[in-house]
């Protein structure tokens, strides 16, 4: 730890932060635009000036210092409040006002705004410059990425994210002086799958998502914590929600995981949670035909089938989507209620192998709890292509999913016709509730309170943003009513009931508590819960990092 004054107060702050973070730390806002803790720090944008007594010097330096590029050391002295500080940061926003146009009303970063903020916190309440304001034209960057160039303040932080992070450079300053622009080089737009990320870190409207263009003021979200499904890293994520509609998705900060970053696959690949086509109430075959049905006539059809075809010769598949709540509760299903061994797990058609950015890496499992799956259901459990010879000894079957946009091959789909009942949970109409008899409507991510495990062995806690549609039942619930109808009683009252039960009975999860897990994750067998530090970076993000 180094002391440090700040503002005539003596405080400890952690070792090797620049004044920026180490005031976040404690609570000081430095005003910043070109600064961002996992970046290059070019010290271009003047916002940050502080004053500096070096550790052992008679007063301050003659010149303000930059925050952002400045490491405490013990004994510092740094003022943010001079006079002559407040009028260089004001001075500097000024001029970055210069050309900036009045369309807050219509800007999407409007609310969330760091020009807003400080111009409101540090600037001056006139501006002299009286000549006309540069227009250069909006540019369409990439599929996903927009810049409204009247806006941009020059910082370039989306350049050196597209050389550090991304490593493809597609971003970078053109023209010289009072005309410098962002651009992309003719014909090459900004189409990676890291995109969005810059436009998490322009600290003002100029990048501008065309996902979320206009669909919502920002005070208007609410927000969750939350861990992405789309591969089995599980970024730590936010869901914006209005409404009961998911309307944003942002990366959260997890050092451990995904840093401040997370991939658009993850961010905009969450149009199925919303879409027309999912299911909200039980359906049952008739004829060709799946028409609506009650919740009673599901259980009684379950354990009909059940009983016709010999629990023995039902097979139960759970998801590598679901929770590991959900698989707990699966699993107990098969074995205790069902009572058969024939067990697999559905999953997502993967990549051949990881996709790698110099700073981020997209995993090639595109399924959010494979880990968690083969520590509940065994390592040994029927996977992959393997459970289609799993439902090849079946007579019935009962297909837990989840998964949007699963495709069957044509002998998958063969096996599945073959059987002689089948009852799919789903969370929209899909190749295989096409084969089903009965149709139960399940919950996407959004939608229940759980944890995944991650590739790390990192238990991870999502929230629900939205309550089930329709009439669909959070799949515990599905299963507790369906083991009821097989005359099997399992004591699941809510999420937390059904965790208490997973981990006092699965020797892998012994003593993981919500609380253990935390806001970012428990690495199974990794002993004590990880300390909460309180270093730079998470200062920074609780800050400025929405
Ligand atoms: S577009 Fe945004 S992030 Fe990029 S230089 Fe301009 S203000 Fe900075
Ligand atoms: S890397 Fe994986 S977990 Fe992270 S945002 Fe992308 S798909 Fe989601
Ligand atoms: S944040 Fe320090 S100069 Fe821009």
């Amino acid at each position: 730890m180094a002391k440090i004054t700040m503002d005539g107060i003596e405080y400890e702050v952690s070792d090797g932060l620049t004044v920026v973070q180490a005031s976040a730390e404690v609570g000081i806002t430095v005003p910043h635009y070109c600064y961002h803790p996992t970046l290059p720090a070019p010290a271009n944008c003047r916002m940050c000036l502080v004053e500096l007594t070096l550790p052992g010097a008679p007063g301050p330096l003659r010149q303000l210092a930059t925050g952002c590029s400045t490491r405490v050391a013990d004994g510092m002295v740094v003022n943010h409040e001079t006079p002559t500080v407040q009028a260089a940061r004001a001075s500097s926003l000024e001029s970055l006002l210069a050309h900036h146009p009045l369309d807050c009303p219509t800007c999407d970063q409007a609310g969330e705004c760091e020009l807003q903020n400080f111009a409101h916190k540090f600037g001056h309440d006139v501006g002299n410059y009286a000549e006309t304001k540069k227009t250069p034209p909006r540019k369409h960057l990439g599929p996903n990425v927009d810049l409204f160039t009247t806006r941009c303040v020059v910082c370039t932080r989306c350049a050196r994210f597209t050389e550090e992070v991304s490593g493809d450079a597609v971003l970078s300053l053109v023209n010289r002086g009072g005309k410098n622009e962002i651009d992309v080089y003719p014909g090459i737009p900004i189409d990676n799958k890291l995109s969005g990320s810059v436009v998490d870190l322009c600290p003002v409207g100029a990048l501008s998502s065309t996902d979320f263009m206009y669909r919502s003021r920002p005070w208007f979200l609410e927000e969750v914590d939350s861990v992405c499904t789309r591969c089995s890293k599980g970024c730590n994520i936010t869901v914006e929600h209005r409404d009961g509609e998911t309307v944003r998705i942002k990366p959260r900060l997890n050092e451990d995981v995904n840093g401040f970053w997370m991939c658009d696959d993850g961010r905009y690949d969450c149009d199925y949670v919303s879409s027309p086509d999912r299911l909200r109430m039980p359906l049952a075959r008739e004829g060709d035909d799946l028409v609506a049905c009650g919740w009673s006539d599901v259980f009684d059809r379950i354990a009909g089938a059940v009983q016709a075809a010999g629990g023995e010769n039902v097979a139960v598949i759970a998801s590598a989507w679901s929770t590991n709540e959900e698989l707990h509760a699966v699993r107990r299903f098969a074995t205790e209620a069902v009572h058969t061994s024939l067990i697999g797990l559905l999953s997502a058609a993967g990549d051949d192998e990881d996709t790698v950015y110099p700073g981020f890496t997209i995993e090639k499992d595109k399924n959010p709890n494979r880990a968690g799956a083969r520590l509940i259901l065994g390592e040994e459990v029927a996977q992959d292509s393997a459970i289609w010879e799993v439902l090849r000894r079946a007579n019935a079957a009962i297909i837990f999913s989840g998964i949007p946009d699963a495709e069957l091959s044509d002998d998958a789909v063969a096996t599945l016709a073959a059987l002689g009942f089948l009852a799919v949970v789903d969370v929209g109409t899909s190749a295989l509730t096409a084969l089903a008899d009965i149709v139960i409507p399940g919950t996407t991510y959004t939608e229940k309170d759980g944890c995944f495990t991650n590739s790390q062995q990192r238990v991870q806690k999502l929230n629900a943003a939205h309550r089930p549609l329709g009439t669909a039942m959070r799949e515990w619930e599905f299963v507790r009513y369906a083991a009821e109808a097989l005359e099997t009683e399992f004591d699941y009252t809510d999420e937390a009931s059904v965790t208490a039960d997973l981990v006092a009975s699965t020797p892998a999860f012994a003593g993981v508590t919500l609380e253990v897990v935390g806001e970012r994750g428990h690495v199974l067998g990794s002993g004590e819960a990880e300390p909460e530090t309180n270093d730079g970076n998470y200062a920074y993000a609780r800050m400025f990092w929405k």
